[in-house]
C-alpha cells in the first residue's frame, strides 16, 4: 500500500530533513561563538605543535594539561613529559636541540598564555569539565593548531553568558564576580 502512496515516503523524508536543520541551527547557540577573525597566535619560546602531537595518537590533552587536584586551573606541561618521548631521539633540528637544553637547566618553558581572563572574574575548569562541558566547547578545534591561538570568545562575558542563560545556570553578578577564597 506504501508504493501506491509514494507522497508519504516524500513528506516523512521532508519532515526528517527540517527536523535536523532545526536541530543543527539550534545546537551551537549555547557555546561560546567561534571568532570570525582569531587574533595571530603569540610568538612562543618552542615551536610546539598540538596537531603535529595529537595526530600522533599517542597522547590525549589530560595527558598534557593534568589539571591538578581536579582543581580550577589545567595548566602546561612539565618538560618532564615532553622528554619522555624526546629523550628516546637524538635533538636534530634547532627547536628540539633547545628543549634539550631547556630540560637539562630544570627551567620550565615559559609558554606565553593565549585565553587569559582579568583576575577580578571567578573560574574553574573544574565545575565545568562535571558538567560535560569538552575542551574543544570552548576552545574550538585545537588538535588542528599548528600555531596555539585564541578561536572563540570563551573568555568574555557574552561567551560565558551564551552558554549559562540558555542552560539557566549561574547568571546572578555575584556568580562570576564575587571573590572566593
Ligand atoms: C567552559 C569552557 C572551558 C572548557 C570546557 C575548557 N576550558 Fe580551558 N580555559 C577556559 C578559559 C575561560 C580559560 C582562561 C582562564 C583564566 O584565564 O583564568 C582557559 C584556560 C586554559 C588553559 C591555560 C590556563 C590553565 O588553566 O592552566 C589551558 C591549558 C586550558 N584552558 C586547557 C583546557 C583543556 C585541556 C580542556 C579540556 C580538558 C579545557 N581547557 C576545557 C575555558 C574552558
Ligand atoms: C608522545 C610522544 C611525544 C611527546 C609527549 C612530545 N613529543 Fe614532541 N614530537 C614527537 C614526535 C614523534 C615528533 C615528530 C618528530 C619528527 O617528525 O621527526 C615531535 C616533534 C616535536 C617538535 C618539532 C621538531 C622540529 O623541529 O621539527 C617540537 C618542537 C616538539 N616536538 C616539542 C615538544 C614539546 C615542547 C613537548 C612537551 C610539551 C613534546 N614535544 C612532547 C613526540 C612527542
Ligand atoms: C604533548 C603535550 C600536549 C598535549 C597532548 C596537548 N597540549 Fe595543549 N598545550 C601544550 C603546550 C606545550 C602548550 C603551550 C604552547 C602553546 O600554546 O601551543 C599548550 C597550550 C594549550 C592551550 C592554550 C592555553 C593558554 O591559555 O595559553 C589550550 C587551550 C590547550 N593547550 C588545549 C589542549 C587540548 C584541548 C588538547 C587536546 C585536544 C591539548 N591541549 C593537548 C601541550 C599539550
Ligand atoms: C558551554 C557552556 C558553558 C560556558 C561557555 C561557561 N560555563 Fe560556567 N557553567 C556551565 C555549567 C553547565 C555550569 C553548572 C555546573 C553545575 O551543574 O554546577 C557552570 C557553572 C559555573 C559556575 C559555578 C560553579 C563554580 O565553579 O563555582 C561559575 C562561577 C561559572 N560557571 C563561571 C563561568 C565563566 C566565568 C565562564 C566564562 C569564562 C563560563 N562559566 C563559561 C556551563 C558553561
Ligand atoms: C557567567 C559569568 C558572568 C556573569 C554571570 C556576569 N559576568 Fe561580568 N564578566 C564576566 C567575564 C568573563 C568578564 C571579563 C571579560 C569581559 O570583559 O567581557 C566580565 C566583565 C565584567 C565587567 C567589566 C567590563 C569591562 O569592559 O571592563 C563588568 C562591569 C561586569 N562584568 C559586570 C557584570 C554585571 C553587572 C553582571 C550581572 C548583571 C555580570 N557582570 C555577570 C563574566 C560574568
Amino acid at each position: 500500500m506504501f508504493i501506491r502512496r509514494p507522497w508519504t515516503w516524500l513528506v516523512c523524508a521532508a519532515f526528517v530533513c527540517l527536523l535536523s536543520v532545526v536541530s543543527r541551527a539550534q545546537a551551537p547557540t549555547d557555546l561560546p561563538a567561534v571568532l570570525a577573525k582569531p587574533p595571530a597566535a603569540p610568538t612562543q619560546p618552542l615551536p610546539y605543535s598540538h596537531r603535529q602531537h595529537l595526530e600522533l595518537g599517542l597522547v590525549e590533552c589530560v595527558d598534557c594539561h593534568v589539571q591538578p587536584d581536579a582543581g580550577p586551573m589545567m595548566t602546561f606541561p612539565a618538560t618532564d613529559t615532553c622528554m619522555s618521548c624526546h629523550a628516546t631521539q637524538p635533538a636534530t633540528t634547532a627547536a628540539l636541540k633547545q628543549l634539550a637544553g631547556l630540560a637539562a637547566s630544570g627551567t620550565p618553558i615559559p609558554w606565553v598564555r593565549v585565553y587569559r581572563m582579568p583576575s577580578y572574574v571567578y573560574w574553574s575548569h573544574a565545575s565545568h569539565l562535571e558538567a560535560g562541558v569538552t575542551c574543544g566547547n570552548c576552545h574550538g578545534a585545537v588538535a588542528e593548531n599548528e600555531a596555539m591561538r585564541q578561536e572563540t570568545n570563551v573568555t568574555t562575558m557574552t561567551g560565558c553568558l551564551a552558554c549559562h542563560e540558555a542552560r539557566q545556570v549561574y547568571t546572578d553578578c555575584a556568580d562570576c564576580h564575587e571573590p572566593r577564597q
